[in-house]
Order: structure tokens, then sequence, then C-alpha cells
């Protein structure tokens, strides 16, 4: 699952002491394991290397650069959704080939940056200067773009003419399974805001078909995140498919099949199904394409990142109240938003316990003497300020620890200022090496935009 673990009553990441890193860095905390990274990564290529994966990691699950450059050591290319994703996977080293632009939105300004680096918006800057793989205008397309609707591939041909390019495309198609998952993080029924009806495919393509600057290369999927079950994920391949078939029969040359993402992580022990099942029943499907030479793509975030992050907190007050006991954190929804935003389970434990409290398994109401039920919360002034309700826990006091699970995926992402909280510091441990790979925010840093304005748009 990870390489989170306790002995002797002390949670260990890797061979590192979590209380050590939240007494050398402050908390709140991140704490990345890069031996969980490569592990996750890893399986997912090794369950689909029959049919060569393209696996583009998706940065909007942890897009901290040197993450993101980790991964891209390891070979993963990268799914981004903005301009700022995008710059963030070139600044990691991924090269331009291996990005796909996805995201239902894509402005004129994001498309031209991703057509053509001379419209960066890093171009010039001291950053770039510094830390910039290579000269930013000579960097070159992105593999292609996921195109979300009719409107989008126009802006894109326009763009790509005015340019003197070809843009590649992928269209996102919208086959209307149901992800079994949140309502808020399903992605692929109809109503639904991604990709365009997949019975529209046929003519979205004979309308671009001999564009001398749009290629529509193949076909893209995504229909939700965390599918637990492996029977979603075969509708839509084998929806994808069935379209693919009819475009190929039509004369159009598929060339990329994308799956997506969506695949699971472990917030409970043995929660997920391992990359391998997945792909036991998905191969059948995607094998004779590969066969053909068509590029089998990869979306996967939470699958890779997820089980390796870890969140730590530290109690300010424990607070007996008439219905419930509290333990007000300096985490909180501003830190981790998916249990306020999807009510999701994150399994919590202090970093430090007796013996009898070593938790065997990570589940809801470990079977352990002792627990009492106890609210887990922020410090942020709204009841939906939650890490955990109700939640059995050994006696917890003032100043303790306490460890967030499987954070890794959508947590520092999706964190935020809210009610002028710095955001928090992020390290990366490999083995016992520790290193800081982003500064906790300073106050000045977050009140700068807002001075001198009116000289500094
Ligand atoms: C288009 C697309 N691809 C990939 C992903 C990554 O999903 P996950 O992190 O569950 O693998 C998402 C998540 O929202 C997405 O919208």
């Amino acid at each position: 699952m990870d390489h989170f673990r306790y002995q002797d009553g002390e949670l260990w990441c890797e061979r590192v002491r979590v209380a050590e890193l939240a007494e050398r860095f402050g908390t709140p905390l991140y704490i990345y394991s890069a031996q969980t990274i490569r592990d996750h990564f890893g399986r997912f290529v090794e369950a689909f290397a029959p049919v060569r994966p393209a696996v583009r990691y998706a940065l909007k699950a942890a897009g901290n650069t040197h993450l993101v450059r980790l991964l891209a050591s390891l070979g993963a290319g990268a799914d981004v959704v903005s301009i700022g994703e995008l710059e963030r996977a070139w600044m990691a080293g991924v090269p331009m080939g291996s990005i796909t632009f996805a995201g239902v939105g894509k402005t004129e300004a994001e498309l031209r940056a991703a057509l053509d680096g001379s419209h960066s918006p890093l171009r010039g800057t001291a950053l770039a200067a510094r830390h910039a793989p290579g000269p930013v205008e000579r960097r070159g397309s992105v593999g292609w773009c996921n195109a979300e609707s009719e409107q989008e591939l126009q802006r894109l041909e326009r763009i790509a003419s005015e340019l003197g390019l070809i843009a590649r495309a992928a269209l996102r198609v919208n086959p209307n399974v149901d992800a079994q998952t949140h309502r808020f993080t399903t992605t692929g029924l109809s109503e639904n805001k991604f990709g365009v009806d997949i019975e529209r495919a046929p003519e979205i393509f004979g309308r671009f078909a001999g564009s001398p600057s749009l290629r529509l290369a193949g076909l893209h999927v995504h229909i939700g995140s965390p599918v637990y079950r492996h029977e979603p994920f075969v509708r839509a391949a084998e929806a994808l498919s069935a379209a693919a078939s009819l475009l190929a029969a039509g004369g159009h040359a598929i060339e990329i099949l994308n799956l997506g993402g969506g695949w699971g992580a472990d917030y409970t022990t043995g929660q997920s199904l391992w990359a391998r099942d997945y792909a036991a029943q998905l191969l059948p499907i995607l094998r004779p394409w590969a066969d053909l030479g068509v590029e089998i793509a990869f979306e996967p975030g939470r699958t890779i990142v997820g089980n390796a992050g870890l969140l730590v907190t530290r109690v300010q007050y424990v607070k007996a109240g008439r219905a419930r006991t509290f333990a007000v954190c300096d985490a909180g929804m501003h830190t981790l938003l998916r249990p306020s935003l999807y009510e999701a389970f994150h399994f919590i434990w202090p970093a430090r316990v007796r013996a009898e409290h070593v938790p065997v398994r990570r589940e809801p109401a470990p079977d352990l003497p002792g627990l009492a039920p106890c609210d887990v919360v922020g410090p942020v002034c709204e009841s939906a300020d939650l890490l955990a309700q109700q939640r059995p826990l050994p006696p917890i006091a003032q100043d303790d620890l306490l460890a967030v699970f499987t954070a890794g995926a959508y947590g520092m992402s999706m964190s935020s200022n809210y009610n002028d909280h710095g955001r928090p510091a992020e390290v990366l441990v490999e083995g016992g090496r520790v290193r800081c790979i982003r500064r906790r925010d300073t106050l000045a840093g977050l009140f700068e935009p807002e001075f001198d304005v009116e000289t500094t748009p």
C-alpha cells in the first residue's frame, strides 16, 4: 500500500520518523514517500505493459514540480488541464511531446502556449532563465490536446493556422457510463459537462477531415474518480473501442485511444483493485488496437500519488462539548478539502501511540481497546471545516501529532489560503534522505500581490 509504518509506537515514512519531520518543518506538513510513488507507477506500467502504455501522470492530483520530475525520470508523461499545469510539467522536465493538454475550458492564451512556447507566460522570466530545461520559445507543441467541444476544435484549428502549425487532438467523448463514484467526481454521464456525446464522433471527425491545421487523431474518455470497480472502465473502453471502429471504417486514421484516469487508491486497507486487476479486464479490449500501432494512453493521478502522501497536523486544543469531543488541529479544509467537499474518508491516527493502539489495518473503526469518538476539525470558520467526524481514536491530547493518511492526491493541490492561512510545506523522503520540495507560504508572500497594484497589473 505505502511506506508509512508504525515501529515501536512511532510512525515512520520510509526510514525517517514523521514526528522528527514535523518538528523540523512545522505543521501542517505534507510528507511524500518517493518509494511509494515508484512502486505505484511501476505497477501501473507493468500491468498495462502488453499495450505499451503512454502513461500521462495527471498533475491535478499533486503538481509539485519535484514530484513531477521524479515521475518524469521514471518515464511518465503529463496530463495537464491549465496553462499553470502545462508550465509546471515542462519546468519539471517532461518533454512537450509527452504532455497531453486536457480541460473543458481552454482559453485562447492557453492553447497558444500549448502549441508554441513563444506564447508561454514564463518567457523572459527569471524563473525560466534559472530553472527551465531549455529555451521556452523553442520547446514546441504538446503531444496532443484532448478537445471537449466542436468550438474548442475550431479555436484550436484557427490558432494552429495562425501559427503555421498542425495541431494534434483527441476528441473527448462522453459515453454516458456511470462511474459509481461521488456525484461531484462523476464525469462520464450525459448530464456532465465533459466531452461530446459519443454518437457524434463520426460527424465531428468528418467535419475536420482534411483540415490543413488540425489533425483529429483519436478519442479520449474519462468517466470519473475514484472508480473502485472494473465494470465502469470496461463499459467505457468498450464504447471507445466501438466508436474507434466506426471511425476507422469511415476512413479516419485512429492513432490514439486515451482511457483517462480514475484508478483507485487505498483510503482503507485493501480498498482499491490493483492495476493488474483493472488491466486483466481491459487488455482484451485494448490489445487489438495496440497491435495495430495505436497509442494507448492513460492519465492516472490518484493511484500513483494517493498513498504516497501523508498530512501531519498538530492538535491545538481538545474540547469536550455537550454532544461531542473536538480535536481542533492546525490543518483543516484549507489544507485538505476532500472530507468537506466529498465527505471523503481519510484514516487518521496519532503519529505516536502506545503498543495496544498500533493500527493493524486502516479502517473507519479499528477493533482496539480504549478508543473514543472524536471530531477532528480545523481552525477555519466553517462548520464544514472537518477532517473526520465521530471517529474512534485513541486518547488525544493537546500538541499531539495526527497523521492523515492517503493525502497525496488532491490534498496539497486543492489546498487554499482561506482565512489567510499559508499553504503548508511539502517534503519528499527517499529512504533516509529528506528534501523540502516546497516552502511554507509566508504572510509577506500572501499579501504582496495586493500592494503596488497600480504599477504592476
Ligand atoms: C480528464 C481527467 N484525466 C485524468 C484525471 C485523473 O484522475 P485520477 O487522479 O483519479 O486518476 C482526471 C481527474 O479529474 C480527469 O478529469
